[in-house]
């Protein structure tokens, strides 16, 4: 035991004397865990059908490059990272196959496909236990390398972002579609107990700045309008986000008050993102229901591959296929990650979370 850490951070109320601060609570990494909004290539050494390592993906990205990532560009793990001043967190998997693998610059888990339960997409892609799991090695590994009280310190600085529960929902609304409040607040609830223990067994591994990014309005997403006789959002699945965010910020807050050294910020995507599908010209957007790539009825009846059509101007569509938002839409809600305020981002952004100060008590 090297002494009591106290961590003096984050409360509203010093966000004066935190602003002075910026450099003592520099940000050294972030841990990404998620589905295929934050996967960077993950899937890519999966055996699963959960795959975008081929075009038309990352035709915007650098070098017009597919990356594995679900977007025509960059995802918010990059856009994160470029906040940050760091590079993107590599995947974990093309990481941990190295022989001198390096977790000290940051690893991402995250997964096409996966969700809080290890029911949704089994055995397609890195379940969120999964990715905990693996990260527990990466714990033990960054204890061995740098030491335990070192490896504590490096972590309680990093970032651990959390992007799920978008696929645990939409499997569930498209398998009930005549599902009643009740029965979509049952399962919200045992998907918040399931998430509660997760985001536990973060804290217990060190984390101790959480950026927990809540689902979309994924009843809006082309897939689920596009199933509807006149093309309208799926009432169902954009309930269940609301209650899913809701609920994931009541998790959080009561962490926070049992541990005073966590730190969060909970992004409410289906606020943000509503915002633009209700006023796409507000925010620069022309079309905001049919994906950009894919083949049939708004361009949403099956995925983005080489053989789909897609949009000329990948900046004018909300949405990039049938599930995933483009690189603008995206680029956008992190600018609200990281300078907006309630009721988008709370308690604090995430620049005020990066300059938390951690003070070392001996
Ligand atoms: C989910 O799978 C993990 C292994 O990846 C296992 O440790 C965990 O107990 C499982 N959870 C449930 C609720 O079945
Ligand atoms: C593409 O769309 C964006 C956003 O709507 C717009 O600002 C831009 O002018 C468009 N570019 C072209 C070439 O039409």
């Amino acid at each position: 035991m090297v002494g009591a850490r106290v961590v003096a951070c984050c409360s509203l109320s010093i966000m004066a004397f935190m602003a002075a601060a910026v450099n003592a609570g520099s940000v050294p990494a972030v841990y990404v865990f998620g589905d295929s909004l934050a996967d960077v290539g993950n899937n890519n050494h999966l055996l699963t059908p959960i795959m975008a390592d081929f075009s038309h993906n990352g035709i915007d990205y650098p070098g017009r490059k597919a990356t594995g990532r679900f977007s025509n560009g960059k995802n918010s793990a990059d856009f994160l990272a470029d906040k940050l001043g760091l590079a993107t967190s590599p995947p974990y998997l093309a990481l941990s196959s190295s022989s001198n693998a390096n977790y000290v610059n940051g690893v991402n888990f995250a997964s096409g496909g996966a969700g809080v339960s290890n029911a949704t997409n089994k055995n397609k892609c890195i379940t969120l236990d999964k990715q905990i799991d693996y990260y527990c090695g990466v714990y033990a590994s960054l204890a061995r390398s740098l030491g335990q009280a070192d490896a504590a310190t490096h972590l309680a600085k990093s970032i651990f972002t959390i992007t799920i529960g978008s696929n645990d929902i939409i499997h569930y609304a498209k398998a009930n579609p005549a599902a009643t409040p009740s029965q979509q607040q049952r399962y919200v609830d045992a998907l918040i107990l399931t998430l509660s223990g997760q985001l536990q067994s973060l804290y217990n591994l060190g984390a101790r700045k959480v950026l927990f990014l809540g689902t979309g309005p994924v009843g809006c997403t082309p897939s689920l309008r596009e199933m509807s006789s006149t093309k309208v959002c799926n009432v169902v699945a954009n309930a269940m986000a609301v209650q899913y965010n809701k609920a994931a910020e009541g998790v959080l807050s009561g962490m926070a008050v049992q541990h005073p050294d966590l730190h969060y910020a909970l992004f409410d995507t289906s606020a943000a993102l509503l915002r633009y599908i209700d006023q796409p010209a507000e925010y620069g957007f022309v079309e905001a229901k049919a994906a950009c790539c894919g083949l049939g009825d708004m361009r949403a009846k099956i995925a983005c591959t080489p053989l789909s059509s897609y949009c000329a101007n990948r900046s004018a569509h909300v949405f990039w296929d049938f599930y995933h938002p483009t690189e603008a839409t995206t680029q956008k809600l992190t600018d609200t990650v990281f300078d907006g305020s309630a009721p988008f981002i709370f308690p604090i952004n995430m620049k005020v979370a990066a300059k938390c100060q951690l003070i070392l008590q001996i």
